[in-house]
């Protein structure tokens, strides 16, 4: 991973799909894109059947005429290796090549995303094809980077999965003794004699075992991540050397362990789609950009949004273009450098023709579509952000909040104390927190150099490892604040329960001693005594070496202890072992970060609307100021709106649903005037 992806401005567009349409339709197109100031487009996604009609033979002539007339109207390209898409060709002639769910049924062609990434055939298909492009293509003017294959995250659950989750296995773990010690296999007469009998986790009577459960989404993770490897190592081969990216998937599932994925790749890219069209839509916009920089470790490419909808239990809401604008420009002052679509033009035919676009069925003369040309013009404005500081991070963050993908695969597993928590749902109540009080975020990576948070919050991570112990003890004892919420620290890797009290691989550095973990029926909520409201779970919870920081009131815990503190070395180990509501999560929290002296971007700006995010730039910072809020709100600094080159020293008035983007010298002040 390079941090550094610096196209020079900030990139526009979106997916396109010419072999969907008519050269006619191509020319239009291009136009289209110019009259917006669109430079990007994301290309081949789904286009195998396209470029290899029959195995072996490649028709290339029409992705020529298409990069030709791009690269004459100057405009960019992402080039995607096709292979989340085999066409029906491949699956026919290798059956074993299709997917197998872990009810025995193997997928048939007709959708996407069908293959199974174990299978020889399909790997040797994928390198052949990505070869083919890299030679091609490989050193094309327009070619902003590699786009290879498209949201990995097809599990298989056959044989030629088996195989490589066996060698896997022995890999891990050397002797089928500690694979069945890690296993727990004496549980339900699970013992193995050899590797040769362990399956991947398939249909079964009853619960299936947690440990396979996890091992088999790390090695799925890392299967994946050995086929995008091979992909990249093909495109150098030919000569390549455009950056490398895959596109990684939001809010819905993970199948990606996103960190070590990263090291893979020169940046990470990002498909975000919303899940609310409530005010929560900003927050969300917030959570993904921060994720996204965090794995990249720098700037990220924003690589799908949608431009015109929401899809909310089945509807799609609408998002207006003022919206889309601010969301895009949310993307941007967290580190995206770009603000590219799914799609550009909408499908006519085929599974997502509802699916919103910038060239909406309605066509040029639309609503959807003067909101993209009022978006390229202000992304135009805002072409200094794109350049990069010199040295540290784009945007800076006291707070980082552990994201480990282990622990959402842990909460996936079956029969945990309540079924209610999921990790993103709860990851996302942490951030909002944070970003409701205004206050910026890293996420961070397990075991990472995190000496530089002032704060670091572990929300619901269920395993943690020997090393990941030691790391946070080693935190607290150097200085840092740990908070660590409910449903934590619980079990080792291999999700083996830690005895002797909860949350047993924390006790000693959290000073406490759980008996009892106590959710709460649907809907119940208790109190605490310092006002805070909780939810979902409670623990019977004794403090054997901290300091009570509420206690809960409510039925035979009353009186007892429920958030905890304790003091080491030179920090502080937070227990809490209640789950908040939200807003007592957001009073707590921003108390916590204010004790402190944490405090956020612009004070005063969250609670009238006003989202306010630093991006620091090349000797110069950003000041982003997107108004979600319905009153006019006037910011002072010494500095000019790059949108609308007014100066904001006498007071820029940022009007409700409006943005700014203040140009200042590094690290001046901004403040709200009343
Ligand atoms: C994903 C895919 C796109 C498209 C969109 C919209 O993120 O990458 O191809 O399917 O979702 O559903």
């Amino acid at each position: 991973m390079s941090g550094s992806f610096a196209p020079g401005r900030l990139l526009l567009g979106g997916d396109w799909s010419p072999e969907q349409w008519d050269p006619a339709t191509w020319d239009e197109d291009v136009e289209l894109l110019r009259e917006v100031r669109a430079n990007t487009v994301s290309l081949g996604i789904f286009s195998w059947s396209s470029l290899e009609p029959e195995e072996g033979r490649f028709e290339t002539a029409w992705l020529d005429e298409v990069l030709d007339r791009l690269d004459m109207a100057g405009i960019g390209y992402f080039l995607s290796t096709p292979t989340a898409s085999p066409p029906p060709w491949f699956s026919l002639a290798h059956p074993d090549a299709l997917p197998v769910r872990p009810d025995g049924v193997r997928l048939t062609h007709g959708s996407r995303d069908t293959y199974a990434v174990s299978a020889p055939a399909y790997r040797e298909a994928s390198r052949r094809i990505a070869r083919l492009l890299g030679e091609r293509y490989g050193d094309r003017p327009g070619l902003r980077g590699w786009h290879l294959h498209n949201e990995y995250g097809t599990l298989d659950h056959g044989p030629h999965a088996a195989r490589a989750f066996r060698a896997w296995l022995r890999a891990r773990y050397g002797t089928v003794e500690a694979l069945n010690r890690a296993w727990c296999t004496a549980f339900w007469s699970q013992g193995y004699s050899s590797f040769a009998e362990v399956e991947p986790p398939r249909a079964t009577q009853y619960l299936p075992n947690p440990s396979q459960a996890i091992d088999f989404r790390r090695f799925s993770s890392d299967e994946m991540r050995a086929a995008l490897r091979e992909q990249r190592e093909e495109i150098r081969a030919a000569g390549s050397q455009a950056p490398v990216t895959t596109n990684y998937m939001l809010p819905t599932w993970n199948h990606l362990e996103q960190w070590s994925w990263a090291d893979e790749l020169d940046v990470v890219s990002l498909d975000h789609y919303l899940d609310t069209a409530g005010p929560d839509a900003e927050a969300h916009v917030a959570y993904g950009s921060d994720l996204a920089r965090s794995w990249s470790g720098g700037p990220w490419v924003l690589m799908e949004q949608n431009a015109t909808g929401i899809k909310v239990d089945g509807r799609t809401l609408a998002k207006s273009p003022e919206r889309m604008l601010r969301h895009s420009l949310g993307y941007i002052a967290r580190g995206s450098q770009s603000s590219l679509f799914f799609q550009w033009r909408q499908s006519a035919g085929g599974a997502e023709q509802w699916h919103g676009a910038l060239v909406p069925h309605a066509g040029r003369d639309s609503r959807a579509f003067r909101g993209v040309r009022r978006l390229g013009e202000v992304l135009e404005s805002l072409a200094p952000v794109a350049a990069l500081p010199e040295e540290g991070p784009l945007v800076e963050a006291e707070v980082g909040l552990l994201w480990h993908a282990d622990g959402w695969w842990a909460l996936e597993t079956p029969d945990l104390p309540s079924a209610q928590l999921r990790y993103g749902e709860e990851q996302r109540a942490t951030h909002r927190s944070f970003h409701r009080a205004g206050i910026p975020t890293d996420f961070v990576r397990p075991l990472a150099d995190v000496s530089r948070y002032r704060l670091l919050v572990l929300t619901c991570q269920y395993p943690l490892s020997d090393a990941e112990v030691t790391w946070l003890e080693e935190y607290v004892e150097g200085g840092g604040h740990l908070v660590v919420t409910y449903l934590s620290g619980l079990a080792d890797e291999h999700l083996h329960v830690a005895t002797g009290g909860y949350p047993g691989r924390l006790r000693e550095l959290l000073g406490v001693r759980g008996e009892e973990i106590l959710p709460l029926p649907a809907r119940e909520v208790v109190t605490l005594d310092d006002g805070t409201v909780a939810e979902e779970w409670t623990e019977l919870l004794a403090a054997t070496d901290a300091e009570v920081l509420a206690r809960y009131t409510h039925a035979d815990l009353a009186g007892l202890p429920a958030i905890t503190r304790a003091r080491r070395g030179a920090g502080t180990a937070t227990y809490v072992s209640a789950r908040w509501t939200q807003e007592s999560r957001d009073t707590w929290l921003r108390a916590a970060a204010q004790e402190l002296g944490i405090g956020p971007t612009l004070p005063g700006a969250a609670e009238r609307g006003l989202e306010a995010v630093r991006r620091r730039g090349h000797g110069v910072d950003h000041l982003f100021l997107l108004h979600h809020g319905d009153r006019t709100v006037r910011v002072q600094a010494k500095g000019t709106d790059l949108v609308s080159g007014a100066s904001a020293a006498p007071g820029l008035a940022v009007p409700a649903g409006g943005v700014a983007v203040l140009s200042l010298p590094p690290g001046t002040a901004a403040r709200l005037l009343p």
